[in-house]
């Protein structure tokens, strides 16, 4: 009877968007050339995370304050859907913010993020976002163990957010109060340009606070919502080193249990890097020190050995990589037996059941199934049938100084030892070649070809001896 009596409540249409991110300033406690916003985290900027993040909000646009090392900044995400605002001179998070304004409508709200806090999540913006109507600011707070540095949430008798007050120029009395601001704000436009044109620099920094529009806000009756940040580490600035290593680990031990959940075996968690996006299949095993960079996908049972370091490549179903193997760019089959010590660049392509073993590098191959190049060996540019076996330190010479050239080997050959294949060259199908040819010309399919000079032994030689 009850759900008879519900009613629904439309929910209030949110105003269009616009996401401010700054990332202007320098980042002088990096002590680094590269401006702050480009540090990597797991392998790409700070300010792309934000920008990530950003994207998944559904904005009608996104606008960049950028200043120190703009070029760089700019050039680095060239390719994204964003809008530059330069801010020549730091003079505060205020001004900074009234640099994108401009560029965005009276009826937007506008979200502002710093390209220095990366692992900020969606969710919670949408939280923050869900709090503000038009009677109401948003602020995202945070409760921190040791506040220092943070501006204070200061509220009154009723608990309601009054102001502001940054650490430097706040009192005793200020400095212990544990709930910090984030910088993450979300405002109407319209109020907002009005607030931050009539913003002052004076206090202790002389700059322009973004913060002061906080206690504007209240004077014209306005509500401030402090929605709390769920954890501290989704809030945490990257401004020196130690905050950037602080972020790194807990971005490792997140991405871990993410692996974890969908159902990888980690020999240790803490020591196994994801700095892109991995698929996996089923039991999975990833043992330490292991690195994913871009793209990866790993089959069902892969089992990828310690020290190994894969980017944007594939590893097919029950293949296994023994210890420290470099895979660049790279598709290997199911059933596959690799490394040790094996590197695989761009361009190599293996089918199943394939053995590579160590010291081994192949670049721009493709590898038939079966077939096993298992010690010392350049594979590269080269076509290999299946069932090949490739000996010991046999090498694809590929490259004359200037042109590469390719080198085709048929199903069921076999290469002889210390083999140098000097491409363009053709070696047919059933083919054996002595060891230590050097083949300047295509071998013919089912045949023996060697090139040898003939054994000698020099009667009466004798060695050379030290003078005393
Ligand atoms: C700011 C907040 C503080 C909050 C803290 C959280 C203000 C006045 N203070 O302080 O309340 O607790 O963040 O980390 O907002 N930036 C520019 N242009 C500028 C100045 C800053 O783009 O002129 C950018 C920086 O690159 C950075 C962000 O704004 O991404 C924050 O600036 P920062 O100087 O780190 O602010 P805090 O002093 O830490
Ligand atoms: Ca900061």
């Amino acid at each position: 009877m009850l759900a008879s009596l519900h009613m629904t409540t439309p929910s209030p249409v949110r105003p269009p968007l616009s996401i401010v991110i700054l990332a202007a300033g320098q980042g002088k406690r990096m002590k680094s050339d590269l401006p702050k916003v480009l540090q990597p985290l797991a392998g790409k900027p700070l300010l792309a995370h934000v920008l990530d993040t950003a994207k998944q909000l559904s904005a009608a646009g996104i606008h960049v304050v950028y200043g120190h090392g703009g070029d760089r900044v700019r050039e680095v995400l060239a390719h994204e859907p964003v809008q530059w605002a330069l801010q020549a001179e730091q003079l505060g998070t205020g001004h900074a913010v009234a640099q994108a304004l401009p560029a965005i409508p009276d009826d937007h709200l506008v979200l502002i993020l710093f390209g220095d806090v990366p692992l900020i999540k969606s969710e919670t913006l949408e939280q923050l976002l869900a709090s503000v109507d038009d009677q109401s600011i948003g602020m995202l707070s945070v409760i921190l163990r040791d506040p220092t540095g943070y501006g204070r949430v200061i509220r009154d008798h009723a608990g309601h957010v009054v102001r502001i007050v940054e650490h430097k120029d706040a009192n005793t009395k200020e400095r212990t109060v544990p709930e910090g601001n984030t910088g993450v704000m979300a405002v109407r436009a319209q109020s907002l340009r009005k607030w931050l044109g009539a913003l002052k620099n004076d206090n202790t920094q002389r700059e322009y606070y973004l913060t002061d529009i906080v206690s504007m806000a209240v004077r014209e009756g306005l509500r401030v919502k402090a929605v709390p940040a769920p954890t501290e580490i989704e809030v945490l600035g990257a401004n020196d080193r130690t905050q950037l290593a602080q972020l790194e680990t807990a971005l490792r031990s997140e991405r871990a249990t993410h692996l974890l959940v969908a159902g990888a075996i980690l020999a240790d968690p803490l020591r196994v890097d994801v700095r892109g996006d991995v698929t996996i299949g089923r039991d999975v095993f990833i043992d330490v020190n292991v690195v994913l960079v871009g793209n990866v996908r790993l089959g069902d049972r892969a089992h990828i050995g310690p020290n190994c370091y894969l980017e944007d490549c594939e590893i097919g179903s029950d293949t296994r990589l023994f210890p420290n193997c470099v895979v660049t760019k790279t598709t290997i089959g199911a059933a596959c037996s690799i490394g040790p010590f094996a590197r695989f660049r761009p361009g190599a392509r293996l089918e199943e059941g394939v053995h590579i073993g160590n010291f081994v590098e192949v670049k721009n191959s493709h590898v038939g199934k079966g077939s096993k190049a298992n010690h010392l060996s350049y594979l590269g540019d080269a076509t290999i049938g299946e069932k090949v076996n490739v000996g010991a330190g046999t090498i694809t010479c590929n490259y004359d100084g200037a042109n590469k050239y390719r080198t085709e080997i048929g199903d069921g050959s076999f290469i002889g030892s210390g083999t140098m294949l000097v491409a363009p060259i053709t070696v047919g199908a059933n083919a054996t070649i002595g060891a230590g040819s050097t083949l300047t010309k295509n071998a013919p399919e089912g045949k023996l070809t060697l090139e040898r000079a003939k054994q000698m032994t020099i009667e009466g030689w004798k060695r050379p001896k030290k003078k005393t």
